[in-house]
């Protein structure tokens, strides 16, 4: 079993996790898993998909019976052949739509599920807007239990269709709630408040961030080429916090690639204040109200307090960035992620869809090579992080090309 402690990074306290935190007990700052050491041997070749990592992560296959629970593979990483050409770089997809809910948040869902059940939590209060309920709904379900209670935006009401296909309704309530994400993200801190649940805690939830973490491993270890650019889109962040952390577990943090989170311009609170070199998201910074845009679904988080810093830390450390693209160019990039043939395919074969999520990213990937600041030859791994939900795209803007 891998040792670690939960560090806080505001006080310094570093505890066994005896139970289940979304911040320190002593002074509500950030935890971090902290291992005690590097693993020598960081894959454990006894063990298939995700457990063989356990070095590294807060699960133990030797000696928790988990592997029942789980069945999540490794993704692949597709060279995107013809984009590259057209882009004059080297483009790499990490092929997330494969998971067994179409998004890279399965992976946090395993990761969250095992440790409430290992902190013994029978209820949890979640906010989403429907990728992480759906993983979150689907591991809960495999493994039976905690009930979850999910607090969902009425506009995502059509997007999670899906997840009935994924929960069983004794761990699964869902609870619509008319307002943006930032306000259904308070209305489920109330509602836990209420019921007297815990809250799942987004970024603050360490469970989720190692549970991404898995991604910069499967890269690391797996893959292993190393790239100039990791290109993700980004609403809360824990996607960026978690590919550095893989690199600082494996003892590699300086040789963490330069970093490109992309917002949409509708919502783009990071970029806002990293524009404006500022090491905490202000007032200033946020949109006053998202309108709505039917290229911008997931990606509406208008206040990511808690993860800007820590995310504008790393950005400075590896000499990342954050970028914002229009509808427009959202538009544009979803086309280009058909000119190679591996998206047709996936369509052809499973009818499923790359999601506007990986398409803002690789507008971002446009735009960057445009302004010049990812350079010609430079080698990018674009993380597609999900499939399409039901109605998030209009077959029009796309059917010439399948
Ligand atoms: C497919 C997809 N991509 C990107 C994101 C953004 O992730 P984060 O909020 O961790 O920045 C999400 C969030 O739900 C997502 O579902
Ligand atoms: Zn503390």
């Amino acid at each position: 079993m891998a040792e670690y402690l939960l560090r806080c990074a505001k006080c310094g306290e570093g505890r066994t996790e005896d139970a289940n935190y979304v911040a320190c007990p002593a002074c509500g700052g950030f935890l971090e898993v902290e291992f005690a050491r590097v693993p020598a041997n960081p894959i454990d070749p006894r063990f298939a998909s995700i457990f063989k990592y356990h070095p590294v992560m807060p699960y133990d296959p030797t000696v928790e019976d988990i592997q029942a629970h789980e069945d999540l593979e490794e993704t692949p990483v597709v060279p995107a052949r013809r984009l590259s050409d057209k882009l004059g770089i080297e483009l790499f997809f990490k092929d997330e739509t494969v998971m067994p809910t179409g998004t890279w948040k399965d992976r946090e869902g395993y990761v969250t599920i095992h440790r409430l059940l290992k902190n013994k939590v029978a209820d949890l209060v979640v906010f989403s807007s429907g990728n992480t309920a759906t993983s979150l709904a689907r591991s809960a379900s495999i493994v039976k239990g905690p009930r979850l209670h999910f607090v969902i935006p009425s506009a995502s009401r059509n997007r999670i269709q899906a997840l009935k296909k994924f929960y069983h309704d004794d761990y699964v309530k869902v609870h619509f709630f008319d307002g943006s994400n930032d306000e259904c993200s308070a209305q489920a801190a109330k509602m836990a408040k209420e019921l007297g649940y815990q809250v799942e805690g987004g970024f603050a939830n360490y469970a989720r961030r190692e549970g991404l973490k898995l991604l910069g491993l499967e890269i690391l270890l797996g893959w292993k080429q190393r790239v100039d650019w990791y290109v993700q889109p980004i609403a809360g962040g824990i996607g960026v916090y978690s590919f550095y952390k893989a690199h600082k577990d494996l003892g590699v943090a300086d040789q963490c690639p330069k970093m490109l989170g992309v917002q949409a311009d509708i919502c783009a609170p990071m970029v806002n204040a990293w524009k404006d070199g500022s090491a905490v998201l202000e007032e200033r910074h946020i949109p006053q109200e998202v309108v709505p845009s039917e290229f911008v679904r997931v990606l509406r988080t208008r206040r990511p307090v808690d993860s800007y810093p820590v995310l504008k830390t790393l950005m400075d450390r590896v000499g990342g960035r954050f970028e914002a693209v229009s509808d427009r160019q959202i538009h544009d990039a979803l086309r280009l992620l058909y000119l190679d043939e591996h998206y047709r395919e996936t369509y052809k074969r499973s009818g499923k869809l790359v999601g506007l999520e990986p398409a803002t990213a690789l507008a971002g990937i446009v735009k960057g090579v445009g302004e010049g600041y990812i350079r010609p030859g430079e080698k990018v791994l674009l993380n597609v992080s999900g499939a399409a939900k039901e109605g998030d795209i209009r077959l029009e803007w796309i059917s010439d090309l399948l």
